[in-house]
C-alpha cells in the first residue's frame, strides 16, 4: 500500500456539487449523499458524522460547531450548536484560593468539558433544511466506523503524538493508541463503540445521546476525569438558528457567523476598515500591505476582547460593531505611515459606541468543511473540540472524545487563555452560558448568487485567515487555489506581535516592518483553508483544499 505522507491535492471542478474537508473519506461520503439526492445540508451532515470518525482531533460527537447555510432562495442560517457551560459551572471554577489561574483545568480532564451540541445541531439542520432521512445520512459514518478505514500518515502521527500526551486518559489510549502499541500508517482501523453509538443516533435521533446509556457513560467518564456535566446538562441541551452576520465588501455581500463566534463581527469589521484603503500600489506582502493588515487586525480584536460574548447572556453591540460607521471611527487614529503599538489601542467604550450613528447606513485545531450542490445550495461549516482530542477524555464503551471548550471562556477577566486571547466581563463564565469562539464559517455572494465557501481551524488566527483568503481573492485578484494556499500572518492585539507563517514575510520586509516598530515571530503552517468558488468560465463550482494539511476536494 502507497501512503502519502504530505501532498498539495488537486483542486477540483464539479458541476453539481463539491465536497472540500480534510479527509477524503469524508468528502466521498458528501458526495455520495449528493448524488443519492441530497442537498448541500444532507451533505454537510454526513461529512460532519464521517469527520466524527476519521478525524478524531476535531471531528466530533463530543464537541459543537457553527454551520452556515446560503439556499439558493436566498434565504440564509446560521446554526449555532456551539457547546454550553454546565449548570454546575461558576466564573471562579477555574481560579486558585489565591485567585491565580490553576494551569491546565480548563484545557484537559473533565472540568474543560462544555456540554456537546454536535448530534443537536446535525439534526436541527436535517429537519429544517435537508431532504434526507438520519438514517440515510448517517450511513457512510456508520461503515466507516464499523468496516474501518486506512489510516492516513497524519492521523497515525496524531495517535503517536496523542499516546504519549493523554498519559492517564486509559480509554482514550485503549481507543485511539491501541494501548500504547500505536498505530501505523496504512493499518485498517475499526471503531466498533463509536459505531455503536452511531446507531444509537441513527435509531433514536437526539434521544440515542442526550439521554439513555450514552449520556449516562458521558457523564460517568466526565465525572471519573473531575467533571460536573449533568444527565439534565445533557438533555436540557438546544441548538439555535440564528440571524447570520452579514456586511458588504467592494460589492460583494459577506455572510458570517454571528456571536456566540466573534468570527464573523470582527471578519466584517476588519473588512469594513480595510475598505477605503487601496491595495493597488501595494505589493502583496509588503511591509505596506502587512502593516495595513495588522493595524486593522488588533482594533478588531481589541474589541473582540470587551464586546463580544454569548449574546443570550451579554448585549453585544451587533449592529454597530458590523455599521461602517464603526469602522470609521475605529480607523480614526490609523497613519499608514507607522505603528500603533498595543498599548495605544485601547477597546472602544461606552461613550465611544453611543458616538456611531447608524442613520443612513445599512444595516489550534478545529476543522472546516464547504459544501456546495447542483441546486446552488451551499453550507460552510467550521467545528471543533478546541484543542486536538480535546479533554482527552473518552466516553468508555462509546468510543468518542469530549472536547475541552471551557477554555474559551475568559477562566479571569482579563488573563489569556490558551490562544493568548484576552477576555472580560462578556465572555466571563456563568452556567449554561456558550464560551465565545472564533470559528468564522463565511460564505460571499455576489447579485444573491454563491461565490464563496470558505473557512477555516487555527483558534484566534482562524478569523484572519479568513480574511486573508478574502483579501487574497478581492484585492489582489488570486484564483482561489492560490489564495488558500498562499503564506499568511497575524495580530491579534494581544500579544503586540505579528506571528508569520513559512515564507509568509521575506527577510527585507521584515527589516522594514522592524524598523516601523514591529515584534515579529515566526511560526509553523496554520490554518486548513477548505473553500469553494464559482467558476468564472464554465459556471460550475472549484473546491480548494489547502495543501498545507492535505486536505481534499471532492465533485461530480
Ligand atoms: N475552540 C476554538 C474556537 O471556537 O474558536
Amino acid at each position: 500500500m502507497t501512503i502519502v505522507v504530505q501532498a498539495a491535492h488537486p483542486t477540483v471542478y464539479g458541476e453539481n456539487g463539491v465536497v472540500v474537508a480534510h479527509d477524503l473519506e469524508a468528502c466521498n461520503a458528501g458526495i455520495e449523499i449528493l448524488k443519492a439526492g441530497g442537498n448541500a445540508v444532507d451533505a454537510a451532515v454526513a461529512v460532519s458524522y464521517a469527520m466524527a470518525v476519521t478525524h478524531p482531533q476535531a471531528g466530533n460527537l463530543g464537541g459543537g460547531g457553527f454551520m452556515l447555510i446560503q439556499m439558493a432562495d436566498g434565504s440564509k442560517f446560521a446554526i449555532d450548536y456551539r457547546e454550553m457551560a454546565p449548570g454546575n459551572a461558576h466564573r471562579d471554577m477555574y481560579l486558585d484560593d489565591s485567585s491565580q489561574v490553576i494551569p491546565g483545568l480548563s484545557t484537559r480532564g473533565g472540568l474543560a468539558v462544555g456540554v456537546p451540541g454536535t448530534v443537536a445541531g446535525l439534526q436541527l439542520a436535517l429537519d429544517k433544511f435537508g431532504l434526507l432521512s438520519r438514517k440515510k445520512v448517517m450511513k457512510p459514518a456508520i461503515r466507516l466506523a464499523k468496516k474501518g478505514f486506512h489510516i492516513p500518515y497524519d492521523l497515525a502521527y496524531s495517535f503517536g503524538w496523542l499516546n504519549r500526551a493523554a498519559e492517564g486518559y486509559d480509554e482514550t489510549r485503549r481507543i485511539f493508541c491501541r494501548n500504547g502499541e500505536i498505530y501505523m500508517p496504512g493499518e485498517l482501523f475499526k471503531q466498533p463503540d463509536l459505531a455503536k453509538t452511531l446507531r444509537l443516533i441513527q435509531k433514536k435521533g437526539n434521544a440515542g445521546f442526550y439521554s439513555g446509556p450514552v449520556a449516562e457513560a458521558l457523564v460517568k467518564s466526565s465525572a471519573a476525569k473531575g467533571g460536573t456535566i449533568t444527565l439534565e446538562d445533557l438533555s436540557n441541551y438546544e441548538p439555535h438558528i440564528r440571524e447570520p452576520a452579514k456586511g458588504t465588501y467592494r460589492g460583494f455581500d459577506v455572510l458570517s457567523m454571528p456571536p456566540p463566534s466573534s468570527g464573523g463581527i470582527a471578519l466584517i469589521s476588519m473588512l469594513n476598515m480595510l475598505e477605503p484603503m487601496n491595495f493597488d500600489s501595494v505589493g502583496w506582502h509588503s511591509a505596506q500591505h502587512i502593516q495595513m493588515m495588522a493595524e486593522v487586525e488588533k482594533r478588531a480584536y481589541a474589541d473582540r476582547s470587551v464586546w463580544l460574548g454569548d449574546p443570550d447572556f451579554f448585549e453585544v453591540p451587533q449592529e454597530k460593531l458590523l455599521s461602517k460607521a464603526y469602522a470609521t471611527l475605529r480607523m480614526m487614529d490609523y497613519d499608514s505611515l507607522s505603528i500603533t503599538p498595543s498599548d495605544s489601542v485601547y477597546p472602544l467604550n461606552d461613550s465611544d459606541l453611543a458616538e456611531i450613528d447608524l442613520t443612513g447606513y445599512e444595516s489550534e485545531e478545529t476543522t472546516h468543511y464547504s459544501v456546495v450542490d447542483k441546486w446552488g445550495n451551499a453550507v460552510s461549516l467550521t467545528t471543533t473540540l478546541n484543542w486536538s482530542f480535546g479533554s482527552y477524555v473518552t466516553v468508555e464503551g462509546y468510543g468518542f472524545l469530549l472536547n475541552n471548550e471551557m477554555d474559551d471562556f475568559s477562566s479571569k477577566p482579563g488573563e489569556p487563555n490558551s490562544f493568548g486571547l484576552i477576555g472580560n466581563e462578556a465572555n466571563a463564565i456563568e452556567p449554561k452560558k456558550r464560551m465565545l469562539s472564533s470559528m468564522t464559517p463565511t460564505i460571499l455572494t455576489k447579485d444573491g448568487k454563491v461565490v464563496l465557501v470558505v473557512g477555516a481551524p487555527g483558534g484566534s488566527t482562524i478569523i484572519t485567515t479568513v480574511l486573508q483568503v478574502i483579501n487574497n481573492m478581492v484585492d489582489y485578484g488570486m484564483p482561489l487555489q492560490d489564495a488558500v494556499n498562499a503564506p499568511r500572518f497575524h495580530h491579534q492585539w494581544r500579544p503586540d506581535l505579528i506571528n508569520y507563517g513559512p515564507r509568509a514575510i521575506s527577510p527585507d520586509t521584515a527589516e522594514l516592518l522592524r524598523n516601523m516598530g514591529y515584534e515579529l515571530v515566526p511560526r509553523s503552517a496554520y490554518g486548513e483553508v477548505n473553500a469553494i468558488s464559482r467558476d468564472q468560465i464554465f459556471g460550475g463550482w472549484i473546491g480548494a483544499p489547502d495543501y498545507r494539511l492535505s486536505s481534499h476536494a471532492a465533485a461530480y
